[in-house]
């Protein structure tokens, strides 16, 4: 248990649903299991719809558990976790019996000393954009919003209005350091590691601007489909979903400055910096997908013009990115499930070694949960010759680093949360400047192309990288 941390009331809204009882019970367990949550504490869950009695919802946290955790569930720390959770419902018009409830839980900690205003409240809003305006004018008008760090899914807002709208609701009812906009790609460990790399290391850091790297693909296909989520999806979409988003938010972290220290400050700022410098996008060089039998899928209209899949080359102005293209790509039902960041470096003005180039130098950055980091290099093939082959380095830091603790993201960010670190969330200011590059798009949208299931994509995005994109020949 950390001492350290006050006592806590969690309320997760939408606690019935996916990312619930995929990544927010699980993480919490993990964290409760290593005792890194306070000592005490309690779970509230809400939702409109009832899921029965408190024991039928432990039962249905605890067969996420099983499916999540598996194996590595410990009998007593998950019997003293589920002892913590209840549900409540609640909705935007009516929460005063989640509020009392919360009340009670406060004052039963309300011993040693303690005293209720001590209590600390974590209100977990997953919730869809239409949503979560009204509840969070409900969490304030029963005075919840009190003590309370805010964490805020994405997506914020549906376009620039609706975002702008949502975060002036925000900051009516809480101050900005109490909101926490979480984007989980940024706890995964291999997107921290981004930064190890970059800035821990002489090798790379000279060489990270535009005079040494040709290109950037920030590139991540998924094989799942709708899974479920087809209304989500209707309103949503992929460049709302995942690329203003997770894909921006490695951008800013492959390509912001030093930011001087990783305090929340300094790292939000720089990456401020950094996406007020992308270009207005080029309308011709974006490109929309939707897979064959997406409008087949639940919940979507058969005439659906949303996108599934999006490819885009973005250009960052300023001194050292000037005309380094930058492709992003991410869609569902393609040929793999990725997530690769590659570096392609230049190749070196030199007449020694003429002839066929084998392999470009490139620095390849696979964010699975244990990161792993090739180089393709040029190097002699071996012989009477002076004939060039290529040859990779690869760094498994799972393997590599085996004492290491990976923690998961939502567990990582859920940590933070409780320890009221914010660099690894996002600010409004970023958030804004995101829509602001992709409203344009939202206005006019390129036309959606079709492409099978377990492809790469329309051929229109294969075409966009010249020299080809990584993934998707054999690597
Ligand atoms: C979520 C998106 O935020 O991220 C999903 O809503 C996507 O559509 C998921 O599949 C990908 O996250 P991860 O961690 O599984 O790569």
């Amino acid at each position: 248990m950390t001492e350290s941390l006050p006592a806590h009331v969690l309320v997760l809204f939408g606690a019935t649903g996916d990312l619930a009882a995929r990544k927010l019970f699980p993480g919490l367990y993990r964290l409760a299991e290593a005792g890194r949550l306070p000592h005490d504490y309690v779970i509230i869950g809400s939702g409109r719809h009832s899921p029965g009695t408190d024991d039928e919802f432990r039962q249905q946290v605890r067969d996420g558990l099983d499916d999540t955790v598996g194996d590595e569930l410990d009998s007593d720390a998950v019997d003293d976790f589920l002892g913590r959770i209840s549900f409540q419902t609640a909705d935007a018009d009516d929460g005063a019996d989640l509020a009392a409830k919360v009340r009670e839980a406060e004052e039963a900690f309300d011993h040693e000393g303690a005293d209720t205003s001590d209590v600390r409240r974590l209100l977990y809003l997953s919730l869809p954009p239409a949503a979560m305006q009204p509840m969070i004018a409900m969490l304030d008008r029963e005075s919840l919003t009190d003590r309370a760090r805010m964490v805020i899914e994405k997506p914020f807002g549906l376009d620039l209005e609706s975002s702008r709208e949502l975060d002036a609701a925000i900051k009516d009812v809480v101050d900005e350091d109490q909101v926490y906009r979480i984007d989980h790609f940024l706890g995964k460990e291999a997107v921290q590691n981004i930064l190890a790399l970059r800035f821990a290391n002489g090798l790379f850091e000279p060489a990270w601007n535009a005079t040494s790297i040709e290109s950037v693909q920030i590139d991540v296909p998924e094989t799942l489909a709708m899974e479920g989520r087809g209304s989500f999806y209707e309103s949503t979409g992929c460049l709302r979903d995942m690329v203003s988003t997770h894909l921006c938010q490695l951008l800013g972290f492959v390509a912001f400055e030093d930011p001087d220290n990783l305090d929340e400050k300094c790292v939000r700022d720089a990456k401020a910096t950094l996406f007020e410098a992308i270009r207005p996008l080029d309308h011709g060089r974006v490109v929309f997908g939707q897979y064959d039998g997406y409008r087949d899928e639940e919940d979507v209209a058969d005439d659906s013009e949303v996108e599934t899949f999006v490819a885009m080359e973005v250009f960052i102005d300023n001194d050292r990115w000037r005309d380094v293209p930058f492709y992003l790509r991410t869609g569902k039902a393609l040929a793999a499930s990725r997530r690769t960041i590659t570096l392609r470096f230049r190749t070196p003005h030199t007449t020694v070694l003429r002839g066929a180039e084998p392999l470009a130098n490139e620095l390849v950055l696979e964010l699975t949960d244990d990161p792993r980091i090739t180089i393709d290099v040029r190097a002699k093939l071996p012989g009477p010759t002076m004939d060039l082959t290529g040859a990779s380095f690869r760094l498994d830091l799972g393997d590599d680093v085996p004492d290491g603790e990976p923690l998961e993201a939502y567990e990582r960010l859920l940590l933070d949360v409780l320890n009221g670190e914010r660099t690894f969330f996002t600010r409004s200011d970023e958030v804004d400047r995101l829509w602001q590059v992709i409203q344009p798009l939202l206005d006019d949208p390129p036309e959606v192309l079709p492409y099978e299931q377990g492809s790469w994509g329309p051929q229109a995005a294969v075409d966009l990288v010249a020299h080809g994109w990584r993934l998707g020949g054999d690597a």
